[in-house]
């Protein structure tokens, strides 16, 4: 597995409270856009994002951004 698999074209909106979360990169996870274990079939690792500020976020979905972990519109090519 060299490219992630898509897990949604479109991306995973949130709402996050101050912390530490780990943001699925496989496209994998049965638990997105989180990380469930499910990369360790694959060269992957989920990455680490810790949000500093209440609020609401947009995760990739695609797991094709240049922005990683967050959206950058990158998926609309991939429709
Ligand atoms: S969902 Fe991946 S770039 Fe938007």
């Amino acid at each position: 597995m060299d490219k992630p698999k898509i897990a949604q074209t479109e991306p995973y909106e949130v709402n996050l409270k101050t912390g530490k979360y780990w943001w699925c990169r496989c496209g994998l996870s049965k638990k997105q856009p989180y990380c469930d274990g499910s990369h360790q079939v694959t060269d992957f690792e989920p990455m680490k994002v810790e949000i500093k500020r209440d609020g609401k976020y947009w995760f990739c979905g695609c797991k094709h951004t240049g922005k990683q972990p967050f959206c950058d519109g990158s998926h609309q090519a991939l429709r």
